[in-house]
């Protein structure tokens, strides 16, 4: 194992999970790779990774029962053993359908069920993988258009009732649907991509999480990777790799997404930080409200992007980074193609 580097966070400053009387620290641990979508994971190296993030003062994992078939939930769960349960936030979600005899890293394969009977199974389903008694936070992983917001959120605040979920997160809706899943009980929690890369959410979707007081949680926030700049050739994936059926990675989509990151070195150098630290920062400088949750199965990354907490980006910096990347320049939508069921994976 490589030495640890000697990371300093100075202030790991908190983010307070809207009304629910969570506090989450503003970088948190994306574990999804771990266990499926971004080629082999590795249980030590996982394991010392989700260590170290506590070490380092990262107390938001998240989850899915949808990552490795539950997979990565029981990784969790391992490592959750022994632990002071309070040493972290457990941040899980529930409602996205796949089929067990599926390929891994399948996007094609999927459905959405958001019934308070499959929420309850779920839930329990989940809790008994983590091997703890109550969830910190429950996520509805896709809003269904076909079930109204209000029966999901209304089963949701039974089981804040019950002691089984502590406050609720909703994944990937519009500023309509989070305004009428307010209206039924708090929500703590909004996830939905945002990067360099995506920009879409603060158009409405962002200034409704602050008109709301919602904590807004940015997925993919490093561009699942290609806003480190590290990714060089999809030649590197593994041939499971989700990535590989990606439209900004596919054809030439790749390399001209790297060729938009020249744009960003300028204030990397001047912060002596990595591309990927700058794209953390750059989230991490829009508000007190934005907790990213970078992935990664990896000590090393890990304590790379833990560097970026202590990044503070002038707004002349901002500005520029602002106007660095259009959205229109980059290349291939998020969304994969031909269009899967339930968009935005992961
Ligand atoms: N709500 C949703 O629908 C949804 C969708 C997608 C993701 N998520 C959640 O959001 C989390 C983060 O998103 P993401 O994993 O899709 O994308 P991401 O955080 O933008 O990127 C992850 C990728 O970047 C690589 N990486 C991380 N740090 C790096 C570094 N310092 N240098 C070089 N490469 C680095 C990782 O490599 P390694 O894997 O090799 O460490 C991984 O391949 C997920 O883990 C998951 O929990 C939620």
């Amino acid at each position: 194992m490589a030495a640890e580097q000697d990371v300093r966070v100075p202030d790991m400053r908190t983010v307070a999970l809207g009304r629910s009387g969570l506090k989450s620290s503003a970088l948190g641990l994306g574990c999804m790779g771990m266990s499926e979508f971004y080629g082999q994971g590795d249980e030590a190296e996982s394991q010392r990774t989700l260590a170290r993030a506590v070490e380092l003062g990262i107390t938001m994992l998240d989850t899915s029962d949808l990552y490795g078939r539950g997979e990565n939930e029981l990784l969790i769960g391992r490592f959750l053993k022994g632990r002071p349960r309070d040493s972290v936030l457990i941040a899980t979600k529930f409602g996205i359908l796949r089929d067990p005899e599926g390929p891994e890293g399948s996007t094609h394969d999927r459905d959405l069920d958001n019934s308070p009977e499959h929420m309850r199974r779920s839930c329990e389903a989940s809790l008994k993988r983590l091997g703890t008694d109550v969830i910190d936070l429950y996520y509805v992983h896709r809003h269904d258009p076909r079930r109204p917001i209000e029966e999901v959120v209304g089963a949701l605040a039974d089981l804040v009732r019950e002691g089984k979920i502590r406050a609720i997160g909703l994944s990937e809706v519009s500023a309509d649907i989070l305004r009428r899943a307010q209206a039924v009980h708090p929500i703590a929690a909004l996830q939905s991509e945002y990067s360099l890369f995506t920009r879409d959410v603060e158009r409405e979707v962002l200034p409704a999480c602050r008109e709301l007081g919602i904590a807004f949680l940015p997925y993919s926030p490093l561009g699942r990777g290609i806003l480190t700049g590290r990714i060089t050739s999809t030649a590197e994936l593994s041939p499971n790799d989700l990535r590989l059926a990606s439209p900004r990675f596919s054809g030439d989509s790749l390399a001209r997404n790297l060729a938009l990151l020249d744009r960003v070195r300028s204030v990397a150098a001047a912060h002596d930080a990595t591309l990927g630290q700058i794209a953390l920062a750059w989230l991490l400088n829009q508000g007190d409200d934005i907790l990213p949750i970078p992935g990664t199965k990896r000590v090393k990354y890990l304590e790379e992007n833990a560097g970026s907490v202590a990044i503070r980006l002038s707004p002349a910096e901002l500005a520029q980074l602002d106007r660095a990347i259009a959205p229109e320049e980059v290349a291939g939508s998020r969304h994969w193609v031909p269009a899967a069921p339930v968009q935005g994976q992961g």
